[in-house]
């Protein structure tokens, strides 16, 4: 703790640096910008002790710093071990008006590469405010924040923790850890957590499965906003921002020819499509995967072979996981892949990719060709190189997704934010999306900087198609 501020970084002496990428990020933020103008002076956040759990890059830097001239305490942690840019945490502890010795910005509790025990010391310090209050909003990604307080909860209630067991695996057994030792300190803090949140809203694709799981269960415990599935969203971030940040991981990682590869896209969802995009833009030859018929098709009516793993393990050259399943690419089929082959998974959760498995085939042999970057050499000789350890590759290996996609997810967020925080009265224990008319305001904060001029509808051709000449243009079912 200095200055009153609690922390946990890497180096504050790199704010300096951060500030000034979070600088040149807010020119290309103009959704957050905007939302800055428009709620700074009224400050409808005000009260928000706010806990987010999401990659502490140098884009979630502009939406902290969003939340607090919202009015909103904040503190933060990276949802993923390596997704820290340590530079952009530095730079929101240290604020915009502190200095390295007299920081006056926010708690943040990241750094990249952590161990999975200091990830969960991390997001169990997101849950007591230096007052000693809960948060009474979370912002997730992926849900993990979430899944602690539930946990938490759960536990508190039966009193006790139950001894973690083999099958439940190192994480869940550093999570009943955690949850353990919170409860020895204080034995209903995650209760009273839950009793003062408002809610929270989720970021991706996983994270919103899990809560729709647990409403459809009757246990979610707090209202919960999707803002995955606000079309400015998923068809932005998921699908161009990956666009932009598979290619960029994969040449930072390994700088290998991508033209011409023969490239693996395992899943052809939003996250899919934006990945073979990527690849394909780099004049890579992509196959893709899929379970689903209506995605199988969207890819073959792109031109997309859709092939099973087993027809192309052994001669493709890259392999990407986007799935949001577990268990896709198996220990035995990089055991069966061409020397050299690259491995990544841009997927949330690190066990699309059998890592577990990798680690156990007898013999095989693991070298850091450097942070991040992993060459398996099996006992035959051959190897593979694997990326962020079957982690999101596209943050560990590059910065994730560039700023002006990031702010239309994260314009989403902090409308999202507002809504849940200002009127708790209207939200039940569900899971809710935006109205429509405020996915399109998202959409409408980002078109002047690209040079967009929106044809107007008529009044007549307004009523024509049945819609008010200020929107919302679509109906709810309208898939774009
Ligand atoms: P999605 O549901 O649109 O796409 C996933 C696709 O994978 C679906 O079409 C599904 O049919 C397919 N699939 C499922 N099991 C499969 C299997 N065994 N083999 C082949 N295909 C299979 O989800 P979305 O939005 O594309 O997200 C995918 C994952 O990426 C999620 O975990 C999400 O949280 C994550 N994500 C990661 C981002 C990043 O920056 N790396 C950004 C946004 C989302």
């Amino acid at each position: 703790q200095v200055n009153g501020i609690d922390f946990a970084v890497a180096d504050l002496a790199l704010a300096e640096a951060g500030r000034h990428q979070i600088r040149l990020a807010e020119l290309e933020m103009p959704g957050l910008m905007a939302l800055r103008e428009e709620f700074g002076e009224s400050k409808p956040l005000r009260g928000a002790r706010i806990a987010g759990s999401l990659h502490m890059t140098v884009q979630t830097a502009v939406l902290i710093e969003t939340l607090v001239d919202l009015g909103a305490q904040v503190r933060w942690v990276s949802c993923n071990i390596f997704s820290t840019q340590d530079e952009a945490a530095a730079a929101v502890v240290v604020g915009r008006e502190g200095t390295v010795h007299e920081p006056k910005g926010t708690s943040v509790f990241a750094w990249k590469g952590e161990t999975l025990a200091e990830y969960w010391w991390c997001a169990d310090q997101l849950f007591t405010f230096p007052d000693g209050q809960p948060p009474n909003m979370v912002v997730d990604d992926g849900g993990d924040a979430t899944l602690l307080v539930h946990k938490g909860v759960e536990f508190e209630t039966a009193g006790k923790v139950p001894a973690a067991t083999e099958e439940d695996g190192e994480e869940y057994g550093i999570l009943l850890a955690t949850i353990a030792a919170s409860m020895e300190r204080d034995p209903k803090r995650f209760t009273r957590v839950a009793e003062q949140m408002r809610g929270v809203t989720e970021e991706t694709t996983v994270g919103v499965k899990r809560m729709y799981k647990l409403a459809a269960d009757g246990e979610l415990l707090f209202p919960a906003i999707n803002v995955n599935d606000s079309v400015t969203k998923s068809k932005f971030d998921n699908k161009y921002g990956i666009r932009h940040s598979l290619a960029d991981g994969l040449n930072r990682a390994t700088d290998v020819m991508l033209g011409g590869k023969l490239a693996v896209v395992c899943g052809y969802g939003d996250v899919g499509k934006g990945a073979a995009d990527s690849l394909r833009g780099q004049g890579a030859r992509v196959v893709v995967t899929e379970i689903d018929p209506i995605c199988a098709l969207q890819a073959a009516m792109e031109g997309l072979e859709v092939v099973h793993l087993d027809d192309v393990v052994h001669k493709a050259d890259i392999f990407i996981t986007t799935t949001g399943n577990f268990n896709i690419i198996m220990a035995e089929h990089m055991g069966r892949m061409k020397h050299n082959a690259i491995v990544g998974n841009v997927g949330h959760f690190d066990n699309e990719i059998d890592m577990a498995g990798l680690a156990r085939v007898p013999g095989i042999r693991k070298i850091e060709i450097k942070p991040q970057v992993h060459e398996w050499v099996f006992p035959d000789g051959h190897a593979i190189i694997v990326l962020s350890e079957g982690r999101l590759m596209n943050l560990g290996n590059a910065t994730g997704h560039p700023s002006f996609v990031m702010s239309n997810s994260f314009s989403n967020q902090v409308i999202a934010q507002i809504e849940l925080f200002t009127k708790p009265g209207d939200y039940q224990r569900e899971v809710y999306r935006l109205p429509k008319h405020l996915d399109e305001k998202v959409a409408r904060l980002h078109l002047d900087a690209l040079g967009v001029r929106l044809t107007e509808l008529s009044k007549e051709q307004a009523e024509y198609i049945g819609v008010d000449v200020a929107g919302p243009y679509k109906p709810d079912h309208y898939r774009y």
